[in-house]
């Protein structure tokens, strides 16, 4: 069989097991908050979460102007206390974005060093080059500020956190935005037990938090100064 077709062959078995519902597993995190799919090995997560934007570009959907419209002010939300904060030259990350919308927004905003990284940033994107927020590229404390929105598709949370808290500079700052209660998509690989649980959590891995707020069922959160933890070769191991 050729590469592409093996490919495709393979992105169907991954999605026949992850379905909504179907695909996960009873493993949980040592507090028994956080529940994970079952992927057998990472090139599965790895096979499962990229097929996401190939399905919504397969639809129509991917850069659909209406949807992204949204996506815009939403963004233009979130971030416009970001001045505030950071001069126009803060190394800004968002991690998992997809198609970059929220990239784009910070480039309007004058955030003349914001840049994308996704598993799958889809055809020609200017925003978003490839990247696993898993294992990131990046430099230690080499970042200023990291968006995310995807945490609901991580591989383990702890190893994630730390991931995060390497690249970020002492005294940084990470915004994370996610929905309220959010349970299994057919696209998630991690559901947490209550929004409580994921917000001590996080405060496992960050001194402060700046912001914390709420819009319909958005949740988002501005945290600073990372609680930096030497899990290198946690990570190693399972990515
Ligand atoms: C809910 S979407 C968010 C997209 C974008 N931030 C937005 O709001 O339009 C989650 C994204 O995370 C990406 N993703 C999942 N696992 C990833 C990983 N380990 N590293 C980087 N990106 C990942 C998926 O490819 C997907 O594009």
């Amino acid at each position: 069989m050729k590469e592409a077709g093996r490919r495709a062959e393979n992105a169907k078995e991954v999605r026949e097991k992850h379905t909504g519902d179907s695909g996960w597993s009873e493993k949980t995190d040592p507090s028994g908050n956080f529940t994970y799919r079952d992927y057998a090995t990472y090139q599965e997560y790895l096979d499962h979460q990229k097929v996401k934007f190939d399905e919504m570009i397969e639809a129509g959907k991917g850069f659909d102007p209406k949807s992204v419209g949204a996506m815009r002010t939403r963004f233009f939300r979130r971030f416009r206390s970001l001045p505030y904060h950071f001069e126009n030259d803060a190394v800004i990350l968002c991690a998992g974005a997809r198609q970059g919308t929220e990239v784009e927004v910070l480039q309007d905003m004058g955030f003349s060093n914001a840049y994308g990284t996704d598993l799958n940033p889809g055809p020609e994107n200017r925003w978003v080059r490839k990247g696993d927020f898993m294992k990131m590229d990046e430099e230690d404390s080499s970042v200023d500020l990291v968006f995310c929105n995807a945490i609901d598709h991580v591989l383990d949370i702890d190893l994630f956190l730390a991931e995060q808290t390497r690249v970020i500079r002492p005294g940084g700052y990470a915004m994370y935005e996610f929905i309220k209660n959010t349970k299994g998509g057919a696209f998630e690989a991690v559901e947490w037990e209550s929004d409580g649980a994921l917000l001590r959590k996080l405060l496992e891995y960050f001194e402060d938090v700046i912001i914390a707020e709420k819009e319909a069922h958005w949740r988002w959160i501005l945290l600073k100064s990372p609680i930096k933890q030497d899990r290198a070769a946690e990570v190693r191991k399972v990515v």
